[in-house]
């Protein structure tokens, strides 16, 4: 068994810690009482979000689940729902929370435009197949559709990039049919930077979006929530009921204003380091397009045993297949050595 030190983490981009430059960022922060509104580096983190995406208001929450579920109970009223891809994070791993706390049922589908998996699906979002199973909000049976949530990238997709026309199609459909959109962002950056889209572009085309720092970013904390001024101050309301109301919390969001000055920009070597692992496995580069790779038809269990003992760790996603992620804190030297350990366990 390899030190703590010598382990290359590949289970998520979760798992870094923050640089020393991050941390003198926090350090030197100034801070206030944010439930007092009066927190100078997380309203300007705020602000900054806002615009990057095209909102005119923002809130800091303490994670992407706070700031999914929030969203999605501004725009979905209990006993309605919430329609979307049956991989998403807000109905697999989010434990049930708009059910168990907001009263919104969820409802999914399994996303069709992927030919991974058999054409199974991983979450690519299919506009007009989501579309025909939206239902409406004035008949007396069935259950309303008051919003479609939309991951980009797609986590469980193996952190594939949502095609625009689709997601253009979805938003332009949702203006003529009362329907919000919201998108759980939560590597919205990864999107950006592999497709070239703009931040605006993506935040134009959701009444909602919860975006993620503590993700590839590499801060130990944060999520902004954006959307229009007047859903931002109910929104505050519903953090500060879930607990969510923080004070002097300047501290992380300097981590999260330095990881856009200096972290977003480096997202692309993350992407790199993915399809170099890839290539190094035998998984097709395509399927790669941004920092995860997916081993598929293998025996989860025993690989991630045998791997962490040679000093690498990896994701379960299920019993045949795994999951590396790729991050801040993995270097090319320690992609290389980890694409020479799973290549010598996989026999590839
Ligand atoms: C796509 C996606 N959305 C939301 C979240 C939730 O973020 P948090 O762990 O901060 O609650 C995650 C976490 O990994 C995620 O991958």
């Amino acid at each position: 068994m390899s030190d703590a030190a010598d382990l290359i983490d590949l289970r998520s981009d979760t798992v870094t810690r923050p640089t020393p430059g991050m941390r003198r960022a926090m350090a030197e922060a100034e801070v206030g009482d944010d439930v007092y509104v009066e927190d100078p580096t997380v309203r300007a983190l705020e602000e900054r979000t806002a615009e990057l995406f095209g909102h005119e208001a923002a809130m800091f929450v303490p994670s992407g689940t706070m700031g999914n579920q929030i969203g999605m109970r501004l725009v979905c009223e209990p006993g309605q729902e919430v329609l979307c891809d049956a991989d998403a994070h807000v109905v697999t791993y989010e434990m049930g929370a708009a059910a168990a706390i907001f009263g919104i049922s969820t409802r999914t589908v399994v996303s069709g435009l992927s030919g991974r998996d058999g054409g199974r699906g991983h979450g690519r979002l299919d506009a007009q197949q989501l579309i025909e199973q939206v239902r409406p909000k004035d008949n007396w049976h069935l259950t309303a559709t008051a919003a479609i949530a939309v991951e980009n990238s797609h986590n469980r997709g193996g952190g594939l990039v949502q095609p625009l026309d689709q997601l253009q199609q979805l938003w332009d459909w949702s203006r003529t049919a009362d329907v919000a959109v919201h998108l759980d962002g939560a590597r919205i950056w990864n999107a950006h930077a592999s497709s070239g889209v703009p931040l605006s572009t993506y935040g134009g085309l959701a009444d909602t979006a919860s975006v993620c720092f503590s993700k590839g970013l590499g801060t130990p904390v944060g999520s902004v929530l954006v959307a229009s001024a007047e859903r931002i101050a109910t929104a505050r309301l519903w953090r500060k009921r879930l607990g969510g109301g923080m004070r002097q919390v300047g501290v992380l969001a300097a981590a999260c204003t330095y990881a856009l000055d200096h972290h977003l920009p480096r997202l692309g070597e993350d992407h790199e380091h993915a399809r170099l692992l890839a290539k190094r496995l035998g998984v097709d580069p395509a399927t790669v397009e941004t920092n995860m790779v997916v081993l598929e038809g293998v025996e989860a269990p025993m690989v991630a045993e045998a791997a962490k003992a040679r000093g690498v760790l990896v994701s379960q996603v299920s019993a045949s297949r795994i999951r590396l992620v790729t991050h801040l804190d993995v270097d090319r030297a320690a992609v290389d050595r980890a694409g020479d350990v799973l290549a010598e366990l996989l026999g590839r």
